[in-house]
């Protein structure tokens, strides 16, 4: 059932774990998070993110992604990720998304809190959930990522959220899910992740009610690291890289193993399908810390 954002992440906050947030630019990568939900019975955000359009335009898998929600037998909220222009958002709401991040965090602060503040009060009243992003979110993906250029990996600490400022920009805007900077990355680390949770600990205090906290770069935290941080209050988790680059290696075996002969394109979607519902699967138990 295609449900907003708010409302499955109060089911989190009551039971204390954290929903996956797939982004579907496939329709594989979407049937794939759909199976995976419905296999553990647990709700699931689909996620389209702005930098996705030269993958599919919106206009094509909205009605995909909201199709699939409305007949899931999970509750499933269909979420814009990373969105940075207001048209571009404006036509998400007549799209049917039930939430939208609103990502001004490359802005100054108080520019970042006014555009945010005025966002909320426009969609809240449509029943349209609000993420924003305060600290920055680094990307360590070939090419660029959300639109900006690989970011500089040598010290984390610079973007790291600070606790007091996201707790202020809480209360002023109202938004229902803030995305924290505090170690992940966006696409694969160089070396180990090494989180810091007591960051987590610190925000999760300060924050008001109402206001979930958000962990993007799912991708490579590690199975204790991701738990540690859903045990100290993340709500909801963006994930993608890992799943997206698991069939591949499998895939390439197969044509391999053909030897020059034909292999048909459907077994190759379904075969792909197959391996990211389980790895969908796998890094939502994970999520649901022991729900
Ligand atoms: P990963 O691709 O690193 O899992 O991050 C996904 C993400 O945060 C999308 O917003």
């Amino acid at each position: 059932m295609l449900v907003s954002l708010k409302e499955i992440l109060k089911d989190c906050e009551c039971h204390k774990y954290a929903v996956g947030s797939f982004n579907t630019p496939t329709l594989e990568t979407l049937r794939a998070v759909i199976h995976a939900a419905e296999g553990l019975g647990a709700p699931v955000v689909l996620n389209h993110a702005e930098n996705e359009e030269e993958v599919i335009p919106i206009e094509v898998i909205a009605p995909l992604m909201t199709e699939y929600a409305k007949n899931a037998k999970v509750p499933v909220a269909v979420h814009i990720d990373h969105g940075e222009t207001f048209p571009y958002l404006m036509k998400a709401v007549r799209l049917g998304f039930t939430s939208i991040m609103y990502d001004c965090s490359n802005l100054p602060h108080g520019q970042n809190m006014e555009k945010v503040k005025r966002f909320v009060e426009l969609v809240h009243p449509l029943g349209i959930s609000v993420e924003a992003e305060i600290g920055a979110m680094p990307n360590n993906m070939a090419g660029c990522a959300n639109g900006h250029e690989k970011s500089d990996l040598s010290n984390l600490e610079k973007y790291f959220t600070d606790p007091e400022e996201a707790a202020d920009f809480a209360k002023q805007t109202g938004v229902d899910a803030l995305a924290v900077s505090f170690g992940t990355v966006h696409g694969s680390y160089e070396g180990e992740p090494k989180l810091d949770i007591e960051r987590v600990e610190r925000i999760k205090a300060l924050m008001p009610e109402g206001t979930a906290l958000v962990m993007h770069g799912g991708s490579g935290t590690g199975k204790e690291q991701t738990r540690a941080a859903v045990t100290a209050g993340i709500r909801k988790i963006n994930y993608f890289t890992a799943m997206d680059t698991a069939p591949a290696p499998v895939l390439f075996e197969v044509i391999k193993r053909a030897g020059g002969e034909p292999v048909h394109y459907g077994r190759l979607a379904r075969l792909a399908m197959e391996v990211m519902e389980e790895k969908v699967k796998e890094a939502m138990e994970i999520f649901l810390n022991s729900r």
